[in-house]
């Protein structure tokens, strides 16, 4: 009776992998720096990190064909846009740790503490000195730039990037769809040009004067002034100045960079104790010099490439759930727009 008692032990111990000391990290992030970071938390926990990257959809199919049976503990990637799609397919679980909830604000959080956030990105308007004056971009707000006197002077991406549809999804959260769309289309008016590449083709096109304002995150300014970018965008950041919008009412649009313990983690406390450890001061005083997004401890500096356009912008509190909640309107409306 003893031995049949002891092997349902066993059984049990194998089956929930509670000799297991790994983690599975499904993960659409792209950056090499995020590999010393999982380096570091093997170092300090002895927990074994394996990763599986993929675009975000591609872990998406993997997961829904994975079902029950997947290994996936954690899914790390950028935009609560990302999170909330995973969140509302349920493929995640209620994160249950007080160390994370005492650090992250409730509205940097999914809203049953299903994701939450390890980073914020800052997404703002970057400017040319020589042709747009002090004046010009003071007290700027988001909601200016369909004005028809920046006609032919506003570079940004494409609708297809979930930064942008963020950023209109937390304009139709503030003023509503009706308002948002009509802001839409005359901002469209205003493109120098079709939308083409990424955030730093935006900063680039203002540095050389083919449009004088760009909308990007902060951070790919930080990468430029860095020189880990080559020379030529070294060069092209020092031309560029950058302007919080909205410091007169809500505050600047800050998306995030987060992550959440999947539903079937086979491994669900080293999971938490990943994301505790991407909220320690080491592994944030790494992200923001590596990242150059801003961090989420008080008690950590931005990198000083960052840090320098000023840290005590006012942020857009709006939930960055409201992002997720409302992306498909803000498609939408980007299309009806002609934003392309
Ligand atoms: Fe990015």
């Amino acid at each position: 009776m003893k031995n049949v008692f002891q092997n349902i032990l066993i059984a049990l111990f194998l089956s929930h992998n509670l000799f297991a000391n790994e983690v599975n990290i499904y993960t659409s992030r792209h950056y090499d720096a995020d590999d010393i970071l999982y380096d570091e938390f093997t170092k300090e926990t002895g927990i074994k990190v394996n990763i599986i990257s993929g675009s975000g959809s591609a872990l998406m199919e993997r997961l829904k064909a994975e079902g029950q049976n997947s290994p996936g503990d954690v899914f790390f990637t950028v935009d609560a846009g990302n999170l909330s799609k995973f969140q509302n397919e349920g493929f995640f679980q209620t994160i249950e740790s007080e160390k994370i909830i005492n650090v992250v604000p409730k509205e940097l959080r999914g809203p049953n503490d299903e994701w939450i956030s390890i980073a914020k990105r800052a997404r703002v308007i970057f400017y040319n000195p020589e042709n747009v004056s002090e004046d010009e971009i003071k007290n700027i707000s988001y909601e200016d730039l369909s004005d028809s006197k920046w006609k032919g002077r506003i570079v940004i991406r494409s609708s297809s990037n979930m930064y942008n549809q963020s950023l209109v999804a937390s304009l139709i959260s503030n003023n509503g769809i009706e308002a948002t769309e009509k802001w839409a289309k005359e901002l469209v008016s205003n493109f120098a040009r079709k939308p083409q590449g990424n955030d730093r083709s935006q900063i680039l096109a203002v540095a050389n004067g083919e449009a004088d304002i760009a909308i990007a995150n902060t951070y790919y300014l930080g990468y430029m002034l860095s020189g880990r970018g080559g020379e030529e965008q070294e060069m092209a950041g020092n031309k560029v100045k950058i302007y919080f919008p909205n410091q007169d009412n809500r505050g600047t649009h800050v998306n995030i960079s987060g992550g959440g313990v999947l539903k079937n983690a086979p491994n669900k406390a080293n999971a938490v104790k990943f994301l505790e450890f991407l909220l320690t001061e080491k592994a944030q005083t790494h992200i923001v010099n590596n990242t150059f997004e801003y961090p989420i401890l008080d008690t950590v500096m931005p990198n000083p490439l960052i840090a320098q356009f000023g840290t005590d912008f006012k942020i857009d509190s709006t939930s960055v759930a409201d992002f997720g909640d409302l992306n498909p309107e803000a498609v939408k409306l980007m299309d009806r727009a002609g934003w392309r």
